[in-house]
């Protein structure tokens, strides 16, 4: 038996809960991990607040996408995207279901090698927020010379696509509370505060203009100011606004006729490794919970107070 987290009624973290699951042996190109660490995601609250229906069926919820751990069996043909998954790898598992558990039973095709570099909190936080901004730069191809404007840069998905385009040789102009300018100042971007106004002040430290824009917040003015900046409508990319579809820009991940990008994200899962392994690439961790502390986790998630990265710890 394991611990997992499940949602028992739709609504919000109160009804979050700690219960007793059964661990089944790894069958066939399945490998079983005892989780170090699993990362928190908006998504992961979204789930059972309703977002995508209150359908009964669907409860008891298990939540959770991501996780990092080590592997303690493997079934027959336990192969991953780098080869074959032995016992005592260290491994990061991403995308799985129901990852808010001490012990996880997935595909081997879920699981890459955890850096030695990267500690567990990282390594569980690293391939959600990591895979959606890898999308997004390549939905819009992002390359070398690129002005890219980010909306939201200085959440978990934000900060990635900035360390990424960079990566690209891309210049980066972020929107993002004042408090957040300084990080985003080391990371090599050009802050701007969101808000009444945006459109000036980001025509006034990108006077040669913008070539892409990446919609990470799903708002009126992300959209507007995305539209007013950015002729061509294929280089505007949105993550969180599933009715913008009909202005032409890209609508990706999960939501009702978005693209979910599952080959661009699955094929980013190594390379994402390396760059973390190797410091090119940060995950910037904000807390750390008990699993049985995750509604307070989710309490601090959705009250958008978070610093960096959300990890519990079963
Ligand atoms: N479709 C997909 O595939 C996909 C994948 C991942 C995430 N998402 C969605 O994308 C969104 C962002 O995810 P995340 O993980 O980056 O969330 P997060 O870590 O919770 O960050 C949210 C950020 O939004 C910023 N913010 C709040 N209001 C803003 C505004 N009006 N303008 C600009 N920034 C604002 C906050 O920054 P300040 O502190 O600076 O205010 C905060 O850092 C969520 O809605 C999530 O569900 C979608």
């Amino acid at each position: 038996m394991t611990s997992a987290v499940v949602a028992t009624a739709y609504g919000g973290p109160e009804n979050l809960a700690l219960i007793d699951v059964a661990v089944p042996a790894p069958g066939p190109g399945e490998v079983a991990i005892s989780v170090l660490a699993c990362g928190v995601n908006p998504i992961d609250t979204k789930v059972y607040r309703g977002d995508f229906g209150t359908d009964p069926a669907g409860l008891p919820k298990r939540l959770g996408f991501e996780a990092a751990g080590v592997v303690t069996a493997v079934g027959p043909g336990a192969v991953g995207p780098e080869g074959p998954v032995a016992v005592g790898d260290e491994v990061i598992a991403f995308r799985v279901t129901g990852a808010y558990a001490g012990d996880l039973v997935v595909p081997a095709s879920e699981v890459v090698r955890k850096p030695a570099s990267l500690d567990w909190p990282q390594a569980a936080a690293l391939m959600l927020t990591g895979a959606t901004a890898v999308h997004l730069l390549t939905a819009t191809a992002v390359a070398d010379g690129d002005t890219v404007l980010v909306h939201g840069a200085s959440g978990g998905v934000g900060l990635m696509v900035v360390q990424l385009a960079a990566l690209r040789g891309a210049q980066v102009i972020a929107t993002a509370s004042e408090k957040r300018h300084g990080l985003l100042e080391e990371l090599g971007a050009e802050p701007v505060t969101y808000g009444p106004g945006l459109l000036d002040r980001v025509r006034a430290v990108a006077p040669d203009g913008i070539d892409v824009a990446l919609d990470l917040i799903g708002n009126d003015e992300a959209l507007e100011v995305s539209l007013a900046l950015v002729a061509d409508r294929e280089r505007i990319a949105t993550i969180a606004n599933f009715a913008a579809g009909s202005t032409g820009i890209k609508v990706l991940g999960g939501g009702p006729g978005a693209d979910p990008g599952d080959e661009v994200r699955a094929a980013a899962r190594v390379p994402l490794a390396r760059h973390a392994g190797d410091g090119s690439l940060v995950v910037h961790l904000g807390a750390t919970f008990p699993l049985a502390e995750v509604a307070e986790a989710h309490r601090l998630q959705l009250s958008g107070r978070a610093t960096g990265k959300i990890v519990l710890l079963p």
